[in-house]
């Protein structure tokens, strides 16, 4: 049988994420054949539902998000199914069993399951308990992972415990934490662009680049999620995760062959070199921000404070920037500029590898800068800028670029971050997941900006829609640079 064949149970089934990410992702991997009929979904919620009653809700998500109709969608909901527990008592895990059972019989899926955490991050250390105390967790007959979605802890002590609670009942191979960024296209590209070519290596250090641009940037505000956001912050919503591993990316050692360990190791390792932040550091180095209300494109848009479910006294960040560095040989003294934020100009998350200038200048303008910029998103793509001699008399430079668009090489198959890091789940392949030693590794080198934020740090205000507040400027002209200002779209960069 193919070990690829599994049942899928999914706690938080009445969730958000179930009916925006998961089904989806699930129904466009059926769609084009990467799922065979091998397999089932089995929701599991509080809510008491038939198994009609959560196809139904699903084929609704499905048809409004997906435009998904016909036989296709009416053979995909047909492997959906549905058992309410209540999932805070480890008795009620009992009706799982069963459930199970009658699933993997079905389907011949050996006891294969792949179970998926969607639930507020306090069920995490609850369900694989109640999940072992009638051995659902035991490899005996087929394999059994769990998915664990972010926030994987609060800080860095709840972040250890969690760990010790899940492996109380899980080893760390049957342990999938994901990360969506990873499962991005681009984010892997990273990799292939470095390791598969032999021109960009030689460059990619500190005797040749200046410093290195990474940025998150969000046009939303914080939407419907201001109550879970509000305790959270940009900090640990964005950067903690998502950022830390893209940098991970762009700052890794080769490893020698692509598999979950050896990649993994170079990851862990280089988070581990990250310069730790003093005090001083954090005080000198951080910037952190709020928006506030603003008319963008006619329409008043609201602070931070302002959206639902935030208090009035909110000190939470909705924007950060950090200068930090690497202790490693690579990277000494080369500074990384990291911000992210919400209600910013524009949408894009990019890369910048800024390289130096020439040694002497022989041509008496401003050389153009030569930088690599990997767009991740939109547009995803990678642009590299130097100077090529302008038209005419002299020897005036002028900045050109040569462009790479992804979207000439991608084709309709392209997985999207859940399908992609899905299909791995189920094949087994961890390469794209965080592993225990990073994550923790990305809580120590941020704890300190907790701490600051935990003691009231300053938070600066930013109008919805710039680039961030005024003091981010700042921290980067300290050295006499200044934030790149892409824009959203392609054309405009
Ligand atoms: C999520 C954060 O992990 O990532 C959101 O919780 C954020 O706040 C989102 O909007 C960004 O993801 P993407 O794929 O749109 O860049």
């Amino acid at each position: 049988a193919n070990t690829e064949n599994n049942c899928i149970v999914i706690f938080g089934a009445s969730g958000d994420l179930t009916y925006r990410k998961l089904i989806p992702a699930l129904y466009n991997l059926y769609k084009i054949g990467r799922l065979t009929e091998h397999f089932s979904v089995l929701g599991v919620a509080r809510t008491e539902l038939a198994d009609a009653d959560f196809r139904q809700k699903m084929r609704d998500a499905l048809i409004k998000n997906e435009k998904a109709s016909g036989q296709i969608l009416e053979d995909f909901c047909s492997h959906l199914y549905y058992q309410a527990i209540n999932t805070r008592d480890a008795k009620d895990y009992g009706k799982l069993v069963p459930r199970l059972d009658e699933l993997h019989d079905k389907y011949c899926t050996n006891g294969n399951t792949l179970y998926y955490m969607s639930t507020p991050p306090s069920l995490y250390g609850v369900i694989p308990e109640c999940l072992a105390a009638h051995g659902l967790n035991t490899e005996e007959q087929g394999w059994k992972r769990i998915i664990v979605e972010k926030p994987f802890g609060y800080d860095i002590k709840t972040a250890e415990s969690l760990d010790v609670q899940i492996h109380r009942f899980f080893e760390e191979h049957q342990i999938y934490r994901i990360d969506h960024y990873l499962g991005k296209e681009t984010v892997q590209n990273l990799l292939v662009l470095r390791f598969s070519n032999g021109f960009f290596e030689p460059l990619w250090n500190r005797n040749y680049i200046d410093y290195v641009e990474i940025t998150g940037a969000e046009e939303i505000g914080v939407e419907q999620r201001g109550g879970y956001y509000d305790g959270s912050g940009a900090m640990r919503d964005m950067f903690q995760n998502h950022l830390l591993q893209v940098l991970a990316m762009v700052a890794m050692e080769p490893p020698a062959i692509i598999n979950a360990d050896s990649m993994r190791d170079e990851v862990a390792k280089v988070l581990y070199c990250l310069h730790p932040l003093s005090n001083d550091d954090v005080k000198n180095n951080l910037v952190l921000g709020q928006y506030t209300s603003a008319e963008i494109n006619g329409e008043r848009v609201k602070s931070y404070i302002q959206e639902e479910g935030v208090p009035a006294d909110s000190n939470t960040e909705t924007y950060m920037a950090l200068r930090c560095e690497i202790d490693n040989w690579r990277w000494a003294g080369v500074p990384f500029y990291i911000r992210t934020g919400k209600r910013l100009a524009t949408r894009v998350t990019e890369v910048v590898i800024h390289f130096k200038t020439t040694p002497h200048p022989v041509f008496s303008q401003n050389a153009p800068e030569n930088k690599l910029i990997i767009r991740i998103q939109p547009d995803e793509g990678i642009s590299t800028r130097f100077g090529l001699k302008k038209p005419g008399a002299g020897f005036e430079a002028k900045e050109v670029s040569m462009d790479f668009c992804y979207s000439d090489l991608a084709t309709s198959s392209l997985l999207t971050a859940y399908e992609r890091l899905l299909l791995d789940a189920m094949k087994g392949d961890a390469t794209l997941f965080a592993r225990t030693d990073a994550v923790h590794a990305c809580w120590k080198f941020v704890q300190p900006i907790l701490n600051y934020k935990a003691s009231q740090g300053r938070v600066y205000e930013y109008e919805a829609g710039s680039w961030g507040p005024t003091e981010a400027d700042k921290l980067i002209a300290k050295t006499g640079r200044v934030w790149r200002k892409p824009s959203g779209s392609r054309g405009k960069k």
